[in-house]
Parts: C-alpha cells; sequence; structure tokens
C-alpha cells in the first residue's frame, strides 16, 4: 500500500475516500496523528499529516521514527512524502513542483535511525541514492498524464529551523550543490530505507530561498499562503493519478 504524508498545506487529502481512522502506537511513540485509510479510484492509500491534523509539530518536533514505523506496521511499502521548500536554483520559482534524487542533511539533534540501543546490531544502510528510483518516475510520469509539469532532479537541503535561513546560508547551501532548502526531508527518507520502505518526495517550491528573487530583501511570508494552496491541489491530482495506478495492494 502507498503511504502520503502531507506537510505544510496538505493536512488532508480531499479526494481520498476515507475507510477507517486507526491511532498507531510504536516502539518509538506516537506517530503525528491517527492513520487515515481510504482509498481513490481503485487504489488504496494511507494518509498522515507530518505536523499534526492541526499543524501543531514544528519540523523539530515530529516523530519521524514513529510515524515510518506505524505505516510499515500498517502494510504500507512505498511513501509519497510531500513537503515544501524554498527554491534556490533559478529555475525553482514559487509554484513548481520538483521530484528530487539527492539529499544533504544538515540537521541536528533528531532521532535518527532505528539501528541504535544495546539489542540493535551496528548496521548501516546504503543511502547513495536516497530516493527510490521506481518511484520518483511514478511521481513524474503521474504528473505527465494529469498534464503538470514537474522539475525532475535536484538536491534536497535538510536544514533544522523551524526559522528560515539567513542568505548566507543560502550561499553555502548553493556552493555545496544544494537546488532546494526545507526543514522535514531528513531523517524521514533515510528512516524510510533503513525500513526498506519505497519513497520519494513531491517538494513544493513556495518561496525564493533567502537572498533569491522576490526574497532578495526578506522572504514574502504572507505570499506564501495563496502559493501553497494552488500548488496542493496540483500535488492532490498527482497523488491521485499515482494512487490510481500504483496503489493496489
Ligand atoms: N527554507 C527552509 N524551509 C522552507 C523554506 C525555506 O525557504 N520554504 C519552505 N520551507
Amino acid at each position: 500500500m502507498i503511504a502520503i504524508i502531507g506537510g505544510s498545506g496538505l493536512t488532508r487529502l480531499e479526494n481520498l475516500e476515507i475507510t477507517h481512522r486507526q491511532i498507531v502506537r510504536t516502539p518509538y511513540g506516537e506517530p503525528s496523528g491517527p492513520l487515515t485509510f481510504g482509498h481513490i479510484g481503485e487504489g488504496e492509500a494511507v494518509f498522515l499529516a507530518r505536523h499534526g491534523y492541526a499543524h501543531t509539530l514544528a519540523p523539530h518536533e515530529v516523530n519521524y521514527r514513529a510515524n515510518l514505523w506505524a505505516l510499515q506496521a500498517k502494510g504500507v511499502t512505498s511513501v509519497i512524502a510531500v513537503c515544501t521548500v524554498g527554491g534556490i536554483a533559478p529555475d525553482l520559482a514559487a509554484g513548481t513542483i520538483a521530484v528530487p534524487d539527492q539529499i544533504i542533511d544538515y540537521t541536528w539533534g533528531r532521532p535518527s535511525t532505528y539501528f541504535e540501543g544495546a539489542e540493535q546490531p551496528v548496521t548501516h544502510i546504503d543511502f547513495t541514492y536516497p530516493y527510490t528510483q521506481a518511484l520518483r518516475e511514478a511521481a513524474i510520469e503521474s504528473a505527465r498524464e494529469v498534464g503538470l509539469h514537474v522539475v525532475d532532479g535536484g538536491a534536497y537541503a535538510a536544514v533544522q529551523g523551524p526559522r528560515l535561513e539567513t542568505k548566507a546560508e543560502i550561499d553555502r547551501l548553493e556552493r555545496d550543490g544544494a537546488t532546494m532548502v526545507g526543514m522535514t526531508g531528513m531523517p524521514e527518507a533515510a528512516l524510510a530505507r533503513e525500513l526498506g520502505l519505497g519513497y520519494a518526495a513531491l517538494a513544493v517550491v513556495v518561496n525564493a530561498a533567502a537572498g533569491r528573487g522576490a526574497s532578495a530583501r526578506a522572504i514574502p511570508v504572507a505570499d506564501i499562503g495563496p502559493v501553497i494552496e494552488e500548488s496542493m491541489a496540483k500535488v492532490r491530482m498527482i497523488v491521485a493519478k499515482m494512487v490510481e495506478r500504483h496503489g493496489h495492494p
């Protein structure tokens, strides 16, 4: 089954015909909220709001381990992660949707592995290509089928937040090779890999990163709301197509 983890602006999937909700407890604590099960067309899916259904959890407060563990416990094999990002590369203007293919992790202090503690063997997963290529391709293909363009590839810089960045920080991320910046991509992607789950992201650019474009002097935070709304309508269409095509048990 496919899971959709919704980020800012996607706390509900309106086109999901809900069958039931379930609270799942895990050895790592509670997920961000109950899991919402349902279907879109013929495809089954489960939805989870990453920041909680009332958007109360900051990126560093999300229990990523509990979220992914709970999804896998309920039969999920693939995760579509929806997240918002600031655009660093010039082709990532606000309103663009990207399917990144790389990650650089700048987060700290977040529980970021299942392989720790006395009973766990030390395990080093391969993470050369952090996203699942087949799932990335399904996202890109589904977007094409509903007539939407997405940017194929890009390096997602995962930062700690919740504050936005300084211009110098964005300059540094750009020198490092990052094309977009967000706060929730890690450790989520690595934990998915540790569990053997397929994982791909739909990264919605909601603002130019600090010091870039329309954010040259300041990030126009008030402009972000309408961009999120418009873009998440597109994300719903892409996700629906992915679930219809690939969401069979
Ligand atoms: N920086 C970090 N995270 C973000 C941004 C940003 O500019 N926009 C949306 N999420």
